[in-house]
């Protein structure tokens, strides 16, 4: 599929290129400045995090490592179950560390519950969670995010590492989808 094609398929742009890097540079400060002194370690969830991480982490006024880990949650449909396999897990050992989860979207937000009591059961000094994306589902569950790039309505979006059957994600601007495309 072409461009063109892409940019003809949303319905609307939620949040434009221009809007996501302010967000992301404003994010990237506080983060530098909270973590100064500490061993930040920036972990990614495969896929969606792909692009939030390659941006935010050049945001950064410093450098950082980073790790990733893959899960697939098993769910009905569309919805999360919180029921969790992982894919790929980290490659080193985080004991000690701080580890900051960088995510692209919260939407139940049980994925992300499982994941940080599972980074958490392995001695790290801290876990925090970074995501782009927060939707409003998220206050079902207890789960505390120290950064929100924004908050969207309860709409499926695509873009900026968002995938609707593993297309859009090179999108650079977040949005929602087409009826035709999903007919
Ligand atoms: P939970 O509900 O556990 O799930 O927070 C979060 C995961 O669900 C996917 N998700 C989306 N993917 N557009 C997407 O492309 C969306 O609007 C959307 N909402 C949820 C995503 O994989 C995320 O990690
Ligand atoms: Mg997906």
């Amino acid at each position: 599929m072409d461009r063109e094609h892409m940019a003809a398929d949303l319905a609307q742009v939620l949040l434009t290129e221009e809007q996501i890097q302010t967000r992301l540079a404003e994010l990237a400060a506080d983060i530098w400045r909270d973590y100064e002194g500490k061993d930040l370690l920036l972990v990614g969830v495969l896929k969606g995090a792909v692009v939030v991480m390659a941006d935010l982490m050049r945001a950064l006024p410093g450098t950082a490592p980073m790790d990733w880990m893959a899960v697939s949650s098993y769910g009905s449909g569309t919805k999360s179950s919180g029921v969790v396999r992982i894919l790929k897990d980290l490659d080193a050992d985080i004991t000690g560390k701080d580890v900051l989860i960088v995510e692209d979207i919260i939407d139940s937000g049980l994925t992300l519950s499982w994941i940080k009591a599972n980074l958490e059961s392995r001695s790290p000094a801290s876990v925090e969670i970074c995501t782009l994306l927060r939707k409003p589902d998220v206050v079902k569950v207890d789960i505390p995010v120290k950064y929100v790039g924004f908050d969207i309505p309860n709409e499926f979006v695509v873009g900026y590492g968002l995938d609707y059957d593993e297309r859009y994600r090179n999108l650079r601007c977040v949005g929602t989808l087409a009826p035709h495309v999903y007919a």
